[in-house]
């Protein structure tokens, strides 16, 4: 440690005396960490060339995903999940509309904290992505052919999601645990002052491993903490799963202070198997519950919404030998199991050691029945008797630790603004690299799985500073590239993030990159309003509901002149790119909407509301540059008063508007002078 971080180490444990945490930045005197010699070839991926992994970093308050390329911390793709995105019309358009249902209504926003790999035998195998809602709390699917979010399930009896969505080893479960605890059973208007008689925490598992069939298995009532984040056990600790939490103080009011007294909080370590046995003896109970389950169906990729009415829930008292609490200093954040399984590592935040628990002691603490007090049903398991280590002198606020695969564990220190590498088993401090500033998270490919790549660290910071070009009073979000191959860890790259990353996770490649949709075959498409050919399009009224089936390809969209709208209409526009080819995009916008646009995959269907308030010409046009002719990609509606005699015409073919009325569908031939020749 310089100097100046021991001064920094003085004042912020002065700081935390008072109760408060502070950044530690430093904003002044030579930069350190500029880089030298071969270190730019490093991350350099000349054009034309693939970076080795994808690495995928939550958007935080965004409530989106960054996917991004390491080591060149290029950014790939930005990906809607919980959020409304007008760039691709997600959350916009009527077949995308209903993901963002919950019991609360359309939410068109969350806070998007932890991604998660899926994970078979322990390792990541690159079929989904998982992210929280760390707001109104979900759990969100992403499948990684198509890197498109194809189902959210909300978690019921929970305020607040953030220990969430960690993944068993085998893939069954994902979990996630209350960040705050509330009412349960339904939530309901009780005085905030009878916290601890009415404020339960709930620890949910859920069943993830059937895309469009997620489900709440079990819930499990905890006292009333907040429960902050978990992780599987693996290898010997298979079956289990580890929660911190903090606030067994029970304060509901001043956090800050009132959280923060107790010597030690808890790791809730909880036998699943267990549970599950719990729960197909009848020993659960099943309680009302309103939540979402939301998904698209694969072959029209129309998203339905549901709502389920009651969950599992399963009280430890009725279920003994299921959850035991390990003490854990002091209001403990991060929670991470080692590749061997052996080792539980516990990051808190306030402490000045990082604990570590032995999986093999706490199994022999549980058999001698070492328990200090037993808390609601959950026995306490006595710290010595659990303990495997203590890494002493860190540094300052430990938060998070990932695994290289070759005996080494990082740990993320928020307040002295470093990233600490030590030896498991022996826990001494092995080396520290400053990082700019303030981390958070931390992340290895793999780091959480049982066989880490253990090449890279990712440190996500929280306060940026002077990293980069300053913009405004808010400044770029920073992520920096580690190099943890050798003895001492070399700092490689800072690059800039959209959104605030909290976790990310990566994977090579290799397992994902030949698995990719090309485009959305048109013959399977069972979407209702689907066009497979231009001489399918056609324009219907139904009462004051007109519907357009579209065609777009290079480079124009059939129709293109519809007249006979009236003001008072509300008008669907369902448009297909009927194109068949790798990343041939259309786009389609009105003037005027009040919606954003539609961006269309090859060979998928979207609808575009609309309702004109004003008898004009619109014209609409494709947004996504296609062709050499993509300016010519445009047409116009003509809109007329409510009541005008104008028919109803599009300029589609004869031969699709003959098509059309023998299948029923009112179509007006395109008679009119000005309405367009037919084609
Ligand atoms: Cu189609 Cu631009």
């Amino acid at each position: 440690m310089t100097p100046r971080t021991r001064s920094l180490v003085i004042g912020t444990l002065s700081a935390i005396a008072a109760g408060g945490l502070l950044y530690a930045c430093r904003s002044t005197g030579p930069k350190p960490g500029l880089v030298t010699g071969d270190v730019a070839s490093k991350v350099y991926v000349a054009p034309g060339q693939h970076d080795e992994y994808y690495a995928f970093l939550s958007g935080g308050f965004n409530g989106q995903v960054g996917v991004y390329g390491l080591p060149s911390g290029r950014l790939l793709k930005f990906l809607p999940v919980f959020s409304q995105n007008p760039e691709n019309g997600w959350g916009y358009t009527e077949e995308t509309k209903p993901m963002l249902m919950t019991s609360h209504g359309f939410v068109p926003w969350d806070d998007s904290h932890h991604p998660e790999l899926s994970q078979s035998n322990g390792t990541p195998d690159g079929r989904w992505l998982f992210i929280n809602g760390n707001n109104t709390p979900r759990i969100a699917r992403i499948d990684l052919t198509t890197f498109e979010t194809d189902e959210i399930i909300e978690i019921p009896n929970a305020g607040g999601g953030h220990a969430s969505p960690f993944t068993t080893p085998d893939g069954k479960y994902v979990v996630s645990a209350t960040r705050f605890s509330v009412p349960t059973g339904p939530n309901r208007d009780v005085p905030i002052s009878t916290y601890a008689q009415n404020f339960k925490g709930n620890l949910s598992f859920v069943a993830a491993n059937e895309p469009g069939k997620m489900r709440i298995a079990f819930q499990i009532l905890m006292p009333g903490y907040n429960y902050d984040l978990g992780h599987a056990g693996k290898g010997p600790s298979d079956g289990w799963f580890f929660f911190t939490s903090y606030n067994s103080e029970q304060a509901y009011e001043k956090l800050e202070q009132n959280a923060s007294k107790a010597d030690k909080d808890y790791i809730a370590a909880v036998n699943y198997r267990n549970a599950e046995a719990c729960v197909t003896s009848g020993k659960a109970k099943q309680t009302p519950a309103r939540y979402a389950h939301n998904h698209v169906d694969p072959t029209s990729r129309v998203a339905r919404h549901t709502m389920e009415t009651s969950v599992t829930t399963l009280d430890p008292r009725d279920c003994p030998n299921t959850v035991f609490y390990l003490p854990t200093p002091k209001s403990p954040h991060g929670v991470d199991v080692d590749p061997t399984g052996q080792y539980i590592v516990a990051g808190g935040k306030l402490a000045t050691v990082i604990p570590v628990h032995s999986f093999d002691k706490l199994q022999a603490a549980i058999t001698a029945k070492k328990f200090d007090k037993e808390i609601d049903g959950i026995p306490v398991l006595n710290y010595e008797s659990i303990v495997a280590g203590e890494v002493q002198n860190p540094g300052l606020g430990p938060l998070h630790t990932e695994f290289d695969g070759k005996g080494n564990a990082y740990t993320s220190m928020f307040i002295s603004s470093e990233v600490v590498k030590w030896k498991l088993g022996t826990w001494e401090v092995l080396d520290r690299i400053p990082v700019y500033y303030s981390v958070g998270h931390i992340m290895i490919p793999g780091g959480d799985s049982k066989a880490p790549f253990g090449k890279y660290l990712v440190a996500m910071n929280k306060i940026t500073k002077d990293r980069y070009l300053p913009t405004g009073p808010e400044l770029a979000q920073s992520a920096q590239l580690i190099d943890i191959s050798g003895d001492k860890m070399k700092m490689l790259l800072d690059f800039p993030t959209i959104g605030e990353p909290h976790y990310a996770q990566a994977l090579p490649a290799t397992l994902i990159k030949d698995k990719q949709v090309k485009f959305h075959q048109l013959a399977k498409s069972t979407h209702p309003h689907v066009v497979k050919a231009e001489l399918e399009t056609g324009i219907s009224r139904q009462g004051k509901t007109v519907h357009v089936k579209m065609a777009a390809i290079r480079s124009h969209f059939a129709p293109d002149n519809i007249e006979g709208v009236q003001v008072g209409d509300t008008v669907l526009f369902h448009v297909t790119n009927i194109e068949q080819d790798w990343d041939i995009l259309h786009g389609f916008a009105i003037l005027g909407a009040e919606n954003a646009e539609l961006i269309l995959q090859p060979g998928e269907t979207r609808t575009f509301k609309w309702v004109p308030k004003t008898a004009q010409v619109y014209p609409f046009y494709c947004t996504d540059f296609c062709s050499a002719l993509h300016q010519e990609m445009s047409g116009y509606v003509r809109v007329s008063p409510a009541g005008s005699n104008v028919p109803l015409v599009a300029n589609i073919s004869k031969k699709a508007a003959t098509q059309a009325a023998r299948a029923g569908v009112t179509v007006a031939q395109p008679a009119a002078a000005g309405a367009g020749e037919a084609r």
